[in-house]
């Protein structure tokens, strides 16, 4: 051991340290063992906290949720003492489920570090081994390493507008969703979601696949495509797609209908970028686009949400010039050693192939929803979604009926977000990194329940 770092990181008081650690979270969390209704005392207290921090905020949280620091799996204990199931991870972060002990090695390594956050100045050693594990899984040439969804999307526009100068406008499918900064929000297709803000990006839609007019869906957006190319030449860098398309409502793409209208985008030599802050991890393989064979058209990708550390990948033909990149966080120590352990997990134990993990979820949610449409044929449309994204329509898809209907499953103990407008679907990112049979067929029973508590 030559450097004193690494005589540091393996004193054996430190090990001992993160050991008994280890043994009082394991014996903690063991005590949360099934979903609780909150406590009678302490109900009142809460409260008050989440109006005061509704108050401090400047808006209503989505749901009264306050987390107590303790949870177990995809179970997750609240301040008022009630105890949920999380289907739903923070919005499809916490894929390794709540008080995870793998995750204490590396955040008492990064508790012991030199410093608590990493960026482009300073970038330890983990920075560049999460770097390569990303280029590895993506099969892309360079990783740039970014805090958020939506800073990795914009490096990502950044670089293709840069190898397309001077394009100006870029190819969007309707109902994508890219994020909420002031350039992202011209792309993301919902209009209550740039109300007032001034339009960024020229952005001209194509209409995105639909399953039950394969045939119609994919000459309707050649069509189209077609007309934008034509009324804008040579004026769009890049089109950017979600393989599954996440808040618009957890609708898959389909390999063929990818493929033809790519093949149209590369003829005109604009660039293609597969949006996976939501799909990355959750499918047959770890990016979306490999699961539908779309490898050769591919120039940039970005991941966030699971991977705890978000990246921009992208091909080497189209590397940006020096200055385009920069930023003083790429993230927090704990998290870039985290990720580094969680993602080598997801890479190695079974999580991907047609028999992985993620379908194998998909497959015992589905198989429950199917029994839960034929016990209420009125009230529950779906099952929807693929691999680890999982959705239903309740009642008649009216976003006042959904978001309600979620209300009360949060209440009863099941954590779920909604997506998508007409039909507005209830959908879950489960810690599929934790989840158990169990888990699911007890969260299934409480949705069961709570359909047959709302006419
Ligand atoms: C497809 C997609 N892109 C980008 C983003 C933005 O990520 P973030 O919220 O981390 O900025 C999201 C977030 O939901 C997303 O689903």
């Amino acid at each position: 051991m030559k450097l004193h770092a690494e005589k540091l990181f393996n004193d054996p008081r430190v090990k001992e340290a993160t050991k008994l650690l280890e043994d009082a979270l394991s014996e903690h969390k063991s005590a949360l063992k099934k979903v609780k209704a909150p406590d009678k005392e302490l109900k009142i207290s809460y409260k008050k906290l989440i109006d005061s921090f509704s108050q401090v905020r400047g808006g209503n949280l989505w749901y009264p949720y306050l987390g107590s620091g303790l949870g177990n799996g995809a179970l997750v204990e609240l301040l008022d003492g009630s105890v949920k199931y999380d289907f739903i991870s923070g919005i499809g972060v916490h894929y390794f489920g709540h008080s995870n002990l793998d995750t204490i090695a590396p955040s008492i390594n990064a508790a012991i570090s030199d410093i608590l956050i990493e960026g482009n100045l300073q970038q330890n050693n983990d920075s560049y081994l999460l770097s390569e594990l990303f280029l590895e899984l993506s099969g892309m040439d360079h990783c740039f390493l970014s805090s958020s969804g939506a800073m990795a999307n914009e490096n990502a526009l950044k670089i293709a507008f840069q190898a397309r100068f001077p394009a100006k406008r870029i190819l969007a499918f309707e109902k994508a969703f890219a994020g909420r900064t002031l350039a992202l929000s011209s792309i993301t297709d919902k209009p209550a979601f740039r109300k007032g803000l001034p339009q960024a990006i020229n952005v001209d839609y194509l209409p995105f696949f639909d399953p039950e007019k394969e045939e119609e869906s994919l000459e309707k957006a050649l069509k189209v495509l077609n007309s934008h190319l034509a009324r804008y030449p040579n004026d769009h860098a890049l089109l950017i797609f979600e393989p599954v398309q996440g808040e618009g409502g957890f609708y898959p793409g389909d390999e063929r209908f990818f493929k033809t209208l790519f093949k149209r985008v590369k003829e005109e030599g604009i660039l293609i970028f597969s949006d996976e802050v939501q799909t990355f991890g959750r499918l047959d393989t770890p990016f979306g686009f490999q699961s539908f064979h779309l490898e050769e058209f591919v120039d940039l990708a970005t991941i966030g949400k699971l991977s705890l550390v978000t990246a921009t990948l992208f091909k080497d033909k189209i590397k940006p010039g020096p200055g385009l990149l920069s930023q003083t966080f790429t993230g927090a120590t704990s998290l870039i050693k985290a990720s580094l352990l969680l993602m080598s997990k997801l890479k190695n134990e079974g999580f991907f192939g047609k028999n992985g993990k993620n379908f194998r979820i998909n497959e015992l949610f589905k198989k429950e929803f199917q029994k839960l449409e034929k016990q209420f044929p009125d009230k529950i449309k779906g099952p929807f979604g693929i691999g680890a994204m999982v959705a239903f329509t309740p009642f008649d898809g009216s976003k006042e009926k959904a978001v309600a209907f979620g209300q009360k499953l949060f209440e009863a103990g099941v954590i779920s977000f909604i997506a998508g407008d007409h039909p507005t679907r209830i959908r879950f990112l489960p810690p599929v990194g934790v989840i158990t049979e169990d888990d699911i067929f007890k969260a299934v029973e409480i949705i069961a329940e709570t359909f047959k508590n709302s006419p």
